[in-house]
């Protein structure tokens, strides 16, 4: 049976260039970057060179970039470590409220030991409006967090306006790039962003490395304490292999980003186009891909949008990314469904599809909670061809019409 990843927002494999690069410091380069020795030197050398790569994929400098196991970990060092730091200056923080869960379980907990937290509303396109960051921040703001692009929706918010707002006021801002760092151009410095979030494994790198980018100066305080590694940031023997492997991933994505961007959007374009025509009440989440005749744009008529979204919008949508509704059955017999034919879907996020309760993003974003329910998003990366598309069209719409059939919402 044919086997379709379209998972890859979940996360991707690795690219076996990657691999390759890896290999040795699984064995005979295994030093402890700690230790004087060749071995350690060796080590030191290879997570140096490897922040270099990391830090020029978003134009930062080497000292600003902090190596950890995870976007999960970036996330809460980027919290937590600020909040403390800051916390003579005040205890307020604004975050969206469409946040991966590691930002928003943060932000609870750090509402637990007396912060005040303000989730911030989006569109209809999951979109934060920048002028209500700069009402939301007030003299006791120390940070405003929001994420760059979301996983479940794809949308791509509107930093540049966010950090020039944040720079105005003197507030620190921190982004989560796990799912757009490697995909799309980022530069902290025209972003005005004070620390970014990056993961490997969305990226073709492995699991267990991940980076946190740290502006020079900014006041941040460790999660981990010991042995004073990254620059005393995040103590711990250093995880080189998966150091390499990502900085390998970042290298490739570096070089082959435009390339890979427009195929990627010629694809999401056509199997999102074929499953509005196809499927009857489908339904698109998140910002409208690209221009689309009105019979097939999904959603509310184009007066409503706001004007840059109206013809369709490109940027505003990352080029894997497609996240549609249909209403009348569940997402998760849907996925089931799929599996059995060969082709790997997710409702909502990875994390949150064990939980039976709506995706908050969608629920953000205006959907009703059976809405939400029947939802499915489909992420396509390095290895999905035009052929997978055109079976998932050939697939989808025969799953959704027997799903339909035998609903228990069928009226
Ligand atoms: C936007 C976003 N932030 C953070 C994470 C967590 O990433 P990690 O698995 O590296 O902890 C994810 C993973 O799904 C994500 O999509």
């Amino acid at each position: 049976m044919k086997k379709i990843y379209l998972d890859y927002a979940a996360t991707t494999p690795i690219d076996p260039r990657v691999t390759k690069a890896m290999l040795p410091y699984f064995s005979e380069k295994f030093g402890n970057t700690m230790s004087l020795h060749s071995f350690g030197q060796e080590a030191k050398q290879a997570l140096e060179e490897s922040r270099e790569v990391v830090a020029n994929l978003m134009k930062a400098k080497l000292n600003e970039i902090i190596f950890t196991s995870s976007a999960t970990e970036s996330n809460n060092l980027a919290l937590k470590g600020i909040a403390f730091a800051n916390e003579n200056k005040g205890r307020h923080i604004v975050i969206s409220s469409i946040e991966h869960p590691c930002i928003i379980e943060s932000a609870k907990w750090l509402e637990k030991q007396g912060f005040e937290i303000t989730r911030l509303k989006v569109d209809k396109y999951g979109l934060v409006e920048p002028d209500d960051v700069r009402k939301a921040i007030r003299k006791e703001t120390i940070l405003v967090s929001i994420m760059h692009a979301n996983n479940e929706i794809g949308t791509i918010e509107p930093i540049e306006e966010i950090g020039k707002i944040c720079k105005e006021k003197g507030v620190y801002f921190h982004t989560d790039a796990a799912q757009s760092f490697g995909k799309i151009l980022i530069d902290v410095n025209k972003m005005n962003i004070d620390l970014l979030t990056t993961s490997s494994h969305k990226m073709y790198g492995p699991k267990g490395a991940a980076a946190l980018f740290i502006r020079e100066g900014t006041k941040i305080e460790p999660l981990i304490h010991g042995g004073g590694h990254e620059s005393g940031l995040r103590s711990s023997t250093v995880n080189v292999a998966a150091i390499v492997g990502f900085a390998e991933a970042a290298r490739i994505c570096q070089r082959e980003m435009k390339i890979e961007s427009e195929r990627l959007t010629k694809l999401r374009n056509k199997l999102i186009k074929g499953v509005l025509q196809k499927i009857k009440g489908s339904h698109l989440n998140g910002p409208p891909a690209s221009a689309m005749p009105k019979a097939l744009r999904a959603g509310p008529p184009a007066s409503a949008m706001p004007k840059a979204l109206r013809a369709g919008h490109p940027k505003k949508r990352l080029p894997n990314n497609i996240n549609f509704s249909f209403p009348g059955i569940e997402g998760e017999s849907l996925v089931m469904q799929l599996d059995l034919l060969g082709i790997a879907a997710s409702t909502g996020s990875a994390c949150s599809s064990e939980k039976l309760e709506p995706s908050h993003v969608l629920l953000a974003i205006g959907l009703k909670p059976e809405q939400a329910h029947g939802s499915l998003r489909l992420s396509l990366g390095r290895w999905t061809k035009e052929k997978d598309v055109d079976y998932v069209l050939e697939v989808l719409p025969k799953v959704v019409k027997r799903l339909r059939e035998i609903s228990p919402f069928k009226r």
